[in-house]
């Protein structure tokens, strides 16, 4: 049984970030699935902090995608650590936060959301997480992590409505994941009740993917398919 009954048979799928945790285990599961995948990463050319990367890659892309899963993002490294406080804040820290986990999956977005086929179901999916729900915020803290995915969240919100009107099979989901044992999460995993694998998480979240309806677009879904309040 196919892991996306609800997609037509042959299925065309596009990975961002292939390389992480997250992203490889879904082009894994999705090419073992019987899908055509297409990775994209940094060391196949595409830089999200580089625009005319992303303008490149899509215009290479042979057949449109009925599935776009962007699994990018950063919490530490590269001069990056979550912030425990106010003080803590820098322009660069909060710039790069933006720049990987909110503007590059938007830039992606633009390259692809034309392309996509219209007059069936098609997803494109961006990991972001709980604690960007605004709502939701009551332990502080992650200031940069937080406020990039609380980005990301609005701009997929804003494009879901835009497309339902241009594309109204397409579907535009901001994913949690779940606490997933990669590299993003190695520091922070002590004392977390439920650690997934990277395949546990994906398989979740396809299946997420695959119930996913028309009316859900927009939303930040976790992998159990609850909505989380922005
Ligand atoms: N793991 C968790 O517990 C957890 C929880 C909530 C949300 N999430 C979200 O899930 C997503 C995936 O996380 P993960 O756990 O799979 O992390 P990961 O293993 O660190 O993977 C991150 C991916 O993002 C790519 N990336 C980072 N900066 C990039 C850039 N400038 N340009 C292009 N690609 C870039 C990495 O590429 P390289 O291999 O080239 O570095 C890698 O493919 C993230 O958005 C994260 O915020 C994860």
């Amino acid at each position: 049984m196919s892991l996306l009954p609800s997609f037509q048979p042959k299925l065309y799928a596009l990975v961002v970030g292939a390389t992480g945790g997250i992203g490889a285990a879904v082009a894994a599961l999705l090419e073992q699935d019987g899908a055509n995948v297409t990775r994209w990463s940094r060391s196949s050319g595409v830089e999200l902090t580089d625009p005319a990367s992303i303008t490149r890659a899509a215009a290479s892309l042979t057949t449109p995608p009925d599935l776009v899963f962007i699994a990018t993002g950063v919490l530490h490294g590269g001069g990056l650590a979550p912030e425990k406080a106010t003080a803590q804040l820098s322009a660069e820290a909060l710039a790069a936060a933006f720049a990987i986990n909110a503007i590059g999956p938007a830039l992606v977005a633009r390259a692809v959301l034309p392309i996509m086929p219209k007059g069936r179901k098609t997803v494109l999916a961006a990991l972001s997480a709980r604690v960007g729900s605004i709502s939701d915020n009551r332990l502080g803290g992650w200031h940069s992590y937080r406020a990039s995915k609380a980005a990301l969240n609005q701009l997929l919100r804003t494009m879901a409505i835009e497309q339902a009107r241009r594309n109204p099979d397409q579907i535009l989901l901001a994913l949690h994941p779940g606490t997933v044992d990669s590299g993003l999460s190695k520091p922070f995993q002590k004392g977390v009740p439920t650690l997934f694998s990277p395949e546990t998480s994906a398989r979740h979240l396809l299946r997420v993917i695959d119930a996913a309806t028309p009316a859900q677009s927009g939303q930040l879904i976790d992998w159990a398919g609850d909505v989380i309040p922005f």
